[in-house]
Parts: structure tokens; sequence; C-alpha cells
């Protein structure tokens, strides 16, 4: 996996012991880290969130893989090449101290152990690491809430946490089921063989989440609560387009981006006044840049990202408030909002993530929220 998450890195970093290193597949490294007593509150964290790892002068961010019940910190990699930073973490031993930030990210979804929920869960590949922290949490802290998990892979052989899965799912039986989807190997279901994307994820309604044995009138879709999405961001963007084409409203859509991604996840709805030749001028860690776009067309975040301007996001959509800035100048549309609060709104916070400019002078600044 390759740098996946571009965030603000302020927390310091700590070393934790490797108390275990195995091969989840032939390619995908896994450890678990042991906190001791003294860090345990500085590693609480929520399921969903990541860790960043520094080795000698490289540093990657990598989905934290437990669930925060359990009592070792999971980490696993895809190695990709032999001089990839993954590679370098399997070089590393049982015994071992690894450096580490303390757990930060927002691809989080707030816990209801008193209500009975439906969540989807959709993993590709190395996507699955968030997607397993949150299922385990789920089952073990919702008892009425059901999972049903997609995870795409190349073949069977790619399959990481495969016997984890199946042991959740001797546990849970009826509250938690898995489908697999092959990529790169022929399934005698035609349903399971190729990539998800929309195409079949409207299959995956119609087939697997239409009658609802606990709810006769309705089918599982129609009860989904949230949706759960990791992996490349052509996947995401084409899942989570399917399920809000089909009903599931953006706030209940939340994913996590492994890569970057040049590209908007939802397209813009509402037609606005075109604009050229707009100047940005942004303070963000306390160094001064600018930027000039030929148009409005996109949103601002994406068009900066893609001029080479390193900024932080994580879901681009409007809804983990990660790539926050205050709009000290100039005048931008929001086509979403689920995270700022009326007040940070008169503040003049805004998420550019989502954000069309209106005017031809912008000033952002990052560093004052
Ligand atoms: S990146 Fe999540 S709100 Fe902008």
């Amino acid at each position: 996996m390759a740098d996946p998450i571009k965030t603000n890195h302020s927390d310091p970093f700590e070393r934790l012991k490797v108390v275990k290193k195995n091969f989840l597949t032939k390619t995908t490294v896994g450890l678990r880290l042991q906190v001791p007593p003294h860090l345990q509150e500085a590693f609480y964290y929520e399921a969903g969130q990541y860790l960043r790892v520094k080795i000698g002068d490289r540093e990657e961010d990598y989905s934290i893989t437990t669930a925060p019940y359990e009592d070792y910190i999971g980490l696993a990699a895809k190695i990709t090449s032999a001089d990839s930073f993954p590679a370098k973490l399997a070089e590393v031993n049982e015994g071992d101290l690894l450096t580490v930030s303390h757990p930060q990210g927002r691809f989080t979804v707030p816990q209801r152990p008193a209500e009975k929920r439906t969540i989807l869960g959709f993993a590709g590949g190395i996507g699955i690491t968030p997607i397993i922290s949150h299922l385990k949490n789920i089952l073990h802290t919702e008892p009425g809430t059901r999972f049903f998990l997609f995870y795409g892979v190349r073949n069977t052989a790619e399959i990481i946490f495969k016997d984890e899965l199946t042991a959740l799912q001797q546990r849970y039986g009826e509250r938690f089921q898995v489908f697999y989807f092959y990529s790169r190997e022929q399934n005698p279901d035609p349903l399971f063989s190729g990539r998800i994307d929309e195409k079949k994820v409207k299959l995956i309604i119609n087939q697997i989440l239409h009658l609802d044995e606990e709810d006769e009138e309705s089918t599982i879709w129609d009860a989904t609560d949230k949706v759960l999405i990791c992996g490349p961001g052509a996947m995401i963007k084409s899942i989570a387009n399917a399920c809000y084409d089909n009903g599931i409203r953006k706030t209940d859509i939340h994913f996590e981006l492994f890569e970057s991604f040049n590209d908007d996840i939802y397209e813009l709805e509402t037609p606005l006044p075109y604009l050229s030749d707009i100047r940005v001028e942004i303070v963000h860690n306390r160094r001064e840049l600018s930027a000039h776009l030929p148009n409005n067309d996109r949103k601002l975040l994406q068009q900066l990202l893609d001029q080479g301007i390193e900024l932080p996001y994580s879901c681009k959509s409007g809804i983990c408030g990660s790539c926050r800035c205050r709009l000290v100048k100039g005048e931008v549309f929001m086509t979403d909002n689920d995270f700022l609060t009326a007040s940070e709104l008169k503040q003049d916070l805004i998420l550019p993530c989502v954000s069309i400019p209106l005017s031809e002078k912008l000033q952002l600044n990052f560093d004052t929220l």
C-alpha cells in the first residue's frame, strides 16, 4: 500500500514492541504491537483509525486491523515490490520496537449498542484492513446489529484474514455474512466473478440484499443504516455512487481512500456560474503557497492536489472534516456538508473537498481553526 492517507501529522511518535509477525497471504505481512501500560491512554483508538509508521526517514500510514477491545494493535501491509515500505516492515522481527504515531483518522462511525442496525462493508484487497476493525468492533459492541461484508480480491489465495473472517462467521452466525468476489478467478456463480463495481452493487442489492427475514415487508437493502467502503479510489467512487443512486444518504456512506485519487467521488448536482483564472493563496503548516486554477469546473481541494500542493484530506466528500480550513477571502459553494456546524460556518470554516470557487480570488488558512 503506498502512502494511503494524507493528513496533518503533528502527533508524537512512540516505540511499540512487535509481539507477533506473520504472513496473512504470500505478500501481506501482519504485525501485532503491544501497548505498554503508560501509553494505554495515548493509544486509545476507534475502529477505522490508523497509525503512521516510521522506518529510517520514511513514513507511511497503516490502518489498524484490530478492534479497540482487543489487547494488542494489529497492522497489515501488502508488499508490492522489494524496495517498498511494506517490504521494510516485513523485515521487522518479533521483539523489535516499531516507531509509530498515536492513532489518527476519521474513518470512524459512532457506536449504537442499544440499536439493531444493518451495516454493509465493501473492501477491495488490502482495503479490508480498516473494515475488519469496524466489523469486529460492531459485532462485539452492538449485539443487535448485523453486518454484511462484500470483499473483492484477485483470487482465493489473496484473501487477507480468511481464518479470522471464518471464525467470526462461526461465532456470530446469522449476524455476520461475508461474500467474496474474485477478479482473476472464475467462480461457478457469475455474481461472484469480476470486480465490485456499480453493476455488481445493483446485482448485490437484487440477489443478496433482497428478502429480509426480520421484516417480511422490507428488504435488507431498505434496512441498511450505514455503508463502509475501503479500497482503490475508482472502486470507492463506483460503489459510493451506486449506493447513493439507490437511496442511501451520502452521510451514511463512509469511505477511506488508500491512494491518491484525482477525481471527485460524487459529481456536481447543482449548476453554478462558470469562472476562469482563479487565484488561490494558502497558508498551511506556517507556509504560504499560491495556486492558479484554470476554472471552477471541479472541486477546490482536488484542483489544488492536482497542482502538487500537499493538503490534508481523507473522505473527499464533506463527511470527515480532515480538509477543514478557514476561508479568509472570497466565496465558495459547498455541494455537501456533513461535518461543519452552523457556528463553524459562521466563522467562515469550509471543506475545500466539496467547495466550488465562486470568486476569482480566494484565501485559505489551514492553520487557524
Ligand atoms: S476530506 Fe473529508 S471533509 Fe474534506
